[in-house]
Order: structure tokens, then C-alpha cells, then sequence
């Protein structure tokens, strides 16, 4: 073709797919893109511009999943924090909304939750339900407020008696997690306070009563404490018990560096949080995982999901016209093993609507020769593997392969950890902390090892052992970079069971 007849291509092409690839996007926007950027996440949500960071205000509501998020409306950088808005009727198709709450006199609107007054004990609602929003206001102080919508999120007021909890006078006092405890009849506050997190109490969603705090002298401390969580789980295997999961982010001082989510398994009372629990664990053991937090109000299951990113490089990330992704949403659940509680994330189950094409793959040797996924390539694939262990020392899968690009993720059968090696992944210079090897512990079971790997345009999940293990990290390779290896060195290994999943893109 002659260029001229190569740009008339384009254009007329363009003409006729903008409208058709926007329109499930989002409805009434014109700046719209077609989710087809070079890094842009396929199945994972993402704003269509400008700067995200934490995920604010899960709930449940009349069929619809709302994820609120930190949102700058004006760039592509932090600030002007409001809350972005999107719904779900799967968790997985998102569709985009108008943003919910603006910043105002009292600061920007940072971090927090969403709950269902189902019996209006707020008086916003005459007499039905309604959804009250409980953030924190960030101006020359850091204090909770609260909002109202009465339309199912689509609008809202803010109370006119903000902040209900003034400044106490401490310096980082933000992220308020809020939910109904039917014991007490009453709403429960967890929120950040420094270097541990406080509990407050109330009938009415405006007037709170301090009750305890948790933490000056538990967990990792190298950096200040964010975004706290807390749920009761049942403990798998075990029916009768219960155990309260407490979730506190941490900035910096996490496992991989940077920022980070660690748990506390306890009891609960209404008012105070208690825990044996001496050493730290950690919820993800990648870089990219942070401000985790679970649905509100839904009926059968614990989901929760967290920015894939890290603050050490949040805003140097090299992705536009938008910044900021999240994970996929995650149902956890809690086991105890060898009388220690553990914590198990696995990817939601409506994520299999997404697969198409599947290779299987049964008891099969693979030796350092063995080529066997040569002919398999992708961006978006779903990779379950099992393994039993054998004279490998290493082995595993290397996704997005390119020329001169792979992102590795293996066993390390000498270690006994499960690793994520992004050093060479695809363009890490932004930033002198992104390349970087993550590695956790990780025993065999059966002396087998499990895996589960999410692979994006833009990340990689990996889940060990039913998700007991779990590595989180973004990477930024060539569009092109779609081979995928399974190897193994120093040795062979069994690979018991594999399946590999194409996956669609939630957006065209
Ligand atoms: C965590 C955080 C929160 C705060 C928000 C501001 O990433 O620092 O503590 O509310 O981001 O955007």
C-alpha cells in the first residue's frame, strides 16, 4: 500500500471501530480509550486516564459490586485525591462511573469504606437503606467524615456535621474501615493512627466512641501503619471455628521493600482486637500489592483485592494516559497448619468465564531438554501446574518471553522457596527499585508443589500451594514478548498436572 492509502486504512478503520470499542467502556465519556495500550491491564481493572491508587469503598449492593478508588480526576500523577467509581455485576466487567466525592473545605478525600445502613440507624434514609461512605477528610489535618447516597452510589451528600471524628491530635489518622457487629448492634471503626490502628464504635454512623488500639508493639514497624481491614473467617477444616483477620499496610518496611500488607490472626469483641500471633506474616510477598481491601455486605464469601503497585515507584510507573492497576479480586479463607493460622487468596471463581482455549498436559517427565510449550504464546494466559519434586533443583515457568526479555517464576527446591525474578522482564529502569528477585518460603506438600500464575499485559499474579503462598508484581514487557518455558535445572521434575488457559480481555 501507499502511505497515503495506509492512512486512509487506519482512519476509516478507526472511524468504525472507536464507537464499537468504547461503548461497553464507558457510556457518556468522551475521553475515551480503547483499552488497548501497550501496558494497559486486559482483565484487570484500570481507570480509562488519569492516576489511581487505593481501592476505597467495596461493597455489595442490590446485585451490583461498587469499587470506589484514590483518584486524581486532573493527571496522571497523586493528587486532588477523590474517589473514582466503577460497578460490577461479576467482579470481572467493570463498567466506569462519574466520580463519586470531590474534594472540599475540609481536604481531599482519601481513603475508606462503604457499608449498607440497611435500618437506617443514620436517618439519611427515611426509614429504608442507604449507603453511607466513611473516608477520611485530608486537609490541614487528617479526620473522618462521612457521606450518603440514596441512588444506589450514583450520588452523594456529604453530612453537613463532618468530620465525625476530629484530628486527636495525630499526625497519620486516615483510612477508616467500617462494618456492622451484630453482637453489639453496633458499627465498628478500624483506622489507621500512626504506628498501630484504633477502634471506634457507634450507633449512628455520626458520633464514635473511642475503644481500644492495636499494634505499637506488634508487627513490622519500619514505616507507618495504613489502610487497616478486619473480618471474621470460619478456619477451613475446623467447623465451629472462627478467627478475626486483621490486615494493616505498611509504608515502607514490607517484606519486598517498599510498601506492603501484613496480617494478625485473632479474636475480636466488639471493641478490642487481641492476638497471640509473635512473628509477621505477610499477605503477598511481591512488590505490588498493597491497600487491600475486602467487600462489605456480600453474602457468602470474603473478597478482597489491593493496588498493584508500590510507592517506592507508583508515580514512575511508564504507563499513560492512566496509572494505577488492580489485582485481580481474590476470595480468602483460612486454614491452620501445624497450629499456626494461615491465610489462603485464590482468584475469584467468575474469572473462568474468561478462558478460551486450554491446553492440558498429564504426568509427564520434564528434564532440562524437554520444550514442551514451544508452541504456546500469550499476554493473557492462566497457568495450573503440579509438580512432584524430583533431583530439580529449580524449575518453573518463564512468561512473557521475548528476545531479550523473560519474567521467571519458580521453585527453588534446595531453598524451599517460590520466587518471581523481574530483573529482566521488560523496561525496569524507571526506577532503581523495581528489578528485583521476590522470594518467599514455601513447603512441598506431598512433595508437590502447586501453581497458579495470572499472567496480564502488565502483571503477574502467582499463587502457591492453593494460595498460601502468594506473589504479586507488575512488569513491563514488549507487546511482542508472549513466549512462554516451562524449565527445570540441575535436575527433572514430574509435572503431575498442567492446564493453560488463553484469556479474554474484559473490555473489548
Ligand atoms: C495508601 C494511602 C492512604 C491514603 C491514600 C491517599 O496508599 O497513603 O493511607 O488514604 O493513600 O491517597
Amino acid at each position: 500500500m501507499r502511505p497515503l492509502s495506509v492512512l486512509t486504512f487506519l482512519l476509516i478503520a478507526s472511524l468504525l471501530l472507536v464507537p464499537w470499542g468504547t461503548s461497553k467502556v464507558q457510556a457518556g465519556n468522551t475521553n475515551e480509550t480503547l483499552y488497548n495500550e501497550p501496558y494497559r491491564p486486559q482483565y484487570h481493572f484500570s481507570p480509562q486516564k488519569n492516576w489511581m491508587n487505593d481501592p476505597n469503598g467495596l461493597v455489595y449492593y442490590k446485585g451490583e459490586y461498587h469499587l470506589f478508588y484514590q483518584y486524581n480526576p486532573y493527571g496522571n500523577k497523586w493528587g486532588h485525591m477523590s474517589w473514582g467509581h466503577a460497578v460490577s455485576k461479576d467482579l470481572i466487567h467493570w463498567k466506569h462511573l462519574p466520580v463519586a466525592l470531590k474534594e472540599d473545605d475540609l481536604g481531599m478525600i482519601f481513603s475508606g469504606s462503604v457499608v449498607v445502613d440497611k435500618h437506617d440507624t443514620s436517618g439519611f434514609f427515611d426509614g429504608k437503606s442507604g449507603m453511607v461512605a466513611i473516608y477520611t477528610s485530608a486537609g490541614e489535618t487528617q479526620q473522618q467524615s462521612i457521606a450518603y447516597s440514596k441512588d444506589n452510589g450514583r450520588t452523594w451528600h456529604k453530612y453537613k456535621g463532618n468530620p465525625v471524628i476530629p484530628n486527636p491530635g495525630i499526625k497519620d489518622f486516615r483510612d477508616p474501615k467500617v462494618f456492622w457487629y451484630d453482637e453489639t448492634d453496633q458499627w465498628v471503626m478500624v483506622v489507621a493512627a500512626g504506628d498501630r490502628v484504633q477502634f471506634y464504635t457507634s450507633k449512628n454512623l455520626k458520633d464514635w466512641t473511642f475503644t481500644s488500639e492495636f499494634g505499637a508493639d506488634r508487627g513490622a514497624h519500619g514505616g507507618v501503619w495504613e489502610c487497616p481491614e478486619l473480618f471474621e473467617l470460619p478456619v477451613k477444616g475446623n467447623p465451629g471455628e472462627t478467627k478475626w483477620v486483621l490486615q494493616v499496610d505498611i509504608n515502607p518496611g514490607a517484606v519486598a521493600g517498599g510498601s506492603g500488607a501484613q496480617y494478625f490472626v485473632g479474636e475480636f469483641d466488639g471493641k478490642k482486637f487481641t492476638t497471640e500471633q509473635k512473628d509477621v506474616k505477610w499477605v503477598d510477598y511481591g512488590k505490588d500489592f498493597y491497600a487491600t481491601q475486602s467487600w462489605n455486605n456480600t453474602p457468602d464469601r470474603r473478597i478482597w483485592l489491593a493496588w498493584m503497585n508500590n510507592w517506592q515507584y507508583a508515580q514512575d510507573i511508564p504507563t499513560s494516559p492512566w496509572r494505577g492497576a488492580m489485582s485481580i479480586p481474590r476470595e480468602v479463607s483460612l486454614k491452620k497448619e501445624d497450629g499456626e493460622y494461615v491465610l489462603l487468596q485464590e482468584p475469584v471463581r467468575e474469572l473462568s468465564q474468561l478462558r478460551k482455549n486450554i491446553h492440558t498436559w498429564k504426568n509427564q517427565w520434564i528434564t532440562p531438554k524437554t520444550n514442551l510449550l514451544s508452541d504456546i504464546k500469550g499476554e493473557t494466559l492462566e497457568i495450573q501446574a503440579e509438580f512432584q519434586l524430583d533431583t530439580a533443583k529449580e524449575f518453573g515457568f518463564k512468561v512473557r518471553k521475548g528476545s531479550e526479555e523473560e519474567t521467571v517464576i519458580g521453585y527453588n527446591t534446595d531453598n524451599k522457596t517460590l520466587f518471581v525474578d523481574r530483573t529482566k522482564s521488560g523496561q525496569t529502569d524507571f526506577s532503581e527499585h523495581f528489578p528485583g528477585v521476590y522470594q518467599a518460603k514455601m513447603e512441598p506438600e506431598n512433595n508437590t508443589v502447586q501453581l497458579r500464575i495470572l499472567v496480564d499485559r502488565s502483571s503477574v499474579e502467582v499463587f502457591g500451594n492453593d494460595g498460601e503462598t502468594v506473589l504479586t508484581n507488575r512488569i513491563f514487557p514488549n507487546l511482542k514478548s508472549q513466549g512462554l518455558e516451562l524449565f527445570t535445572e540441575g535436575g527433572n521434575v514430574k509435572l503431575k498436572t498442567l492446564k493453560i488457559y488463553h484469556l479474554k480481555s474484559t473490555w473489548k
